[in-house]
């Protein structure tokens, strides 16, 4: 099994930015974690960032030919990008939406998800480890 764990705009500063909301683990601390817990469940992990919305539907399109699924935190673009949403609903694979704060314990323009209705589950408020209880639910989904 083959799992893209995919991050949007601003992912690349985790660590400095704003940390009383996002938490203090680096982008990269998050990936190694991933890694480690792809290896624990002999699944093959992919890690990739971008802040360009071209690049993310990029990585969506190329995910379909080689994963089984990917994790997405589609950071500020989760509320505004109706073009991440039709890449992730012309995709083949499960999709699983994660977000490190509460989106819904936030400013109001955050209680809107443009991807949610065509991914296949979400998980939100968790910090880093929204990331594994996402990779973890879309592993068990793809055994089924
Ligand atoms: C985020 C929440 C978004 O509202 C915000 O724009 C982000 C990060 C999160 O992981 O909590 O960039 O996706």
């Amino acid at each position: 099994m083959k799992i893209l764990i995919l991050h949007g705009p601003n992912l690349n500063l985790l660590g400095t930015r704003e940390p009383e909301v996002y938490g203090s683990m680096t982008l990269e601390n998050i990936n190694e974690k991933m890694i480690a817990l792809g290896k624990e469940l002999s699944v093959e992990i992919k890690c990739l960032q971008s802040n360009h919305e071209g690049a993310l539907i990029d990585a969506l399109h190329d995910a379909c030919t080689w994963a089984n699924g990917v994790v997405f935190n589609p950071g500020g673009y989760t509320h505004t990008s109706i073009a991440l949403r039709d890449a992730i609903s012309a995709i083949q694979i499960p999709v699983i939406e994660v977000h490190l704060s509460n989106v819904y314990a936030r400013e109001e323009f955050r209680h809107t998800s443009f991807v949610s209705a065509v991914c296949k589950g979400k998980v939100t408020g968790f910090g880093w480890k929204s990331y594994e209880l996402g990779l973890r639910g879309l592993i068990d989904l793809i055994g089924k």
